[in-house]
């Protein structure tokens, strides 16, 4: 059965599949309303469960919006709407929803929760974000970056400002190694990325290059990515946090520093980690991101129910 957990623990084959397939289907989309049915039906019958244990707007709607696209059919549970957690184990539920579903989509506060599903579960397992990695957000945005930059990531310089001990950087530090790009990350000494990643990162040849300088970090990039400096649940204190990331918001400074063509990203929702002028300016491609999620998570879920 195939998960998507975890980037670092899908072969980069399979990765590249999944944005190849994308890059079709979203080609044959081109005059069909967002609603409409892709030919042939490929998931007709299937049924997809969501559970978020956490806000979301983006991933909520694009899985929606895949499922849908490809012929199935969808609902989001709410944890406090279930019995799980208050008078039923999670091995029942995981139990009942292998019974009902074709797929599981999960947003957890607890890596521990997704370790567990798998363990029980009959279904394949979609991480939709959980504390150590956000793995179809980056799978998306190599999608984009692609796209947009017509050239194999390979072959260009990433660039990340911000903090570097989150879900989404970890996912991109797993990306960088599987398909093999320069990774510079650029962040205050104390919010470096975990040692054991970085570990693996060396163990693997990953090019990874830290900085505690924004600009340094940026300079030569052709991609510029951030994130928010407080995460949901982030239990810390969040002032000071602000605080201490005060030379690394992306302002139109640290955009001169790279290519003159740079893209910038961001997964989204926003905070004070980015300025208006850069987010809301020419080199910013956040709306075709949130996009393009879709398409990919379409791929995903083909992926996980051996369509692909
Ligand atoms: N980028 C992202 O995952 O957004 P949501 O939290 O809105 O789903
Ligand atoms: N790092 C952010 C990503 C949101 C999509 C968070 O976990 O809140």
């Amino acid at each position: 059965m195939k998960h998507f957990i975890n980037i670092k623990d899908i072969p980069v084959s399979d990765l590249r599949k999944i944005i190849l397939d994308a890059k079709k289907r979203k080609k044959k989309r081109k005059n069909l309303n967002i609603l409409d049915v892709d030919k042939n039906s490929p998931l007709k019958g299937k049924f997809l469960i969501q559970m978020f244990e956490k806000s979301s707007t983006r991933t909520r709607l694009s899985f929606y919006l895949a499922i849908k696209q490809l012929g199935g059919g969808t609902l989001t549970l709410r944890p406090d709407e279930l019995h799980l957690a208050k008078d039923e184990s999670l091995a029942d539920t995981a139990k009942i929803l292998s019974t009902y579903g074709n797929a599981f989509m999960l947003r957890t506060d607890s890596d521990k929760k997704l370790k567990e599903f798998k363990k029980h579960i009959n279904i394949p397992i979609i991480n939709g974000l959980s504390p150590s990695s956000h793995p179809t957000q980056i799978l998306s945005d190599i999608f984009t970056i692609e796209e947009i930059k017509k050239k194999l990531i390979s072959k260009l310089n990433i660039c990340w400002i911000g903090d570097a001990n989150n879900n989404v950087i970890n996912s991109l530090i797993a990306a960088s190694v599987k398909f093999s790009f320069n990774l510079n990350i650029g962040c205050p000494k104390k919010y470096e990325p975990k040692k054991h990643l970085l570990r693996w990162a060396k163990k693997n040849r990953g090019k990874i290059y830290i900085f505690n300088d924004a600009k340094k970090a940026a300079n030569n990039a052709d991609v510029i990515f951030t994130d928010k400096v407080i995460s949901m649940n982030d239990k810390i204190n969040k002032a000071k946090k602000i605080k201490d990331f005060k030379k690394f918001q992306v302002t139109s400074k640290i955009i001169n520093c790279a290519k003159r063509d740079v893209i910038f990203l961001h997964c989204l929702p926003r905070g004070s980690e980015v300025s208006n002028e850069v987010f809301l300016g020419k080199h910013s491609k956040v709306w075709r991101q949130a996009l393009n999620r879709v398409y990919v998570q379409k791929s995903i879920l083909l992926y996980c129910l051996d369509k692909l």
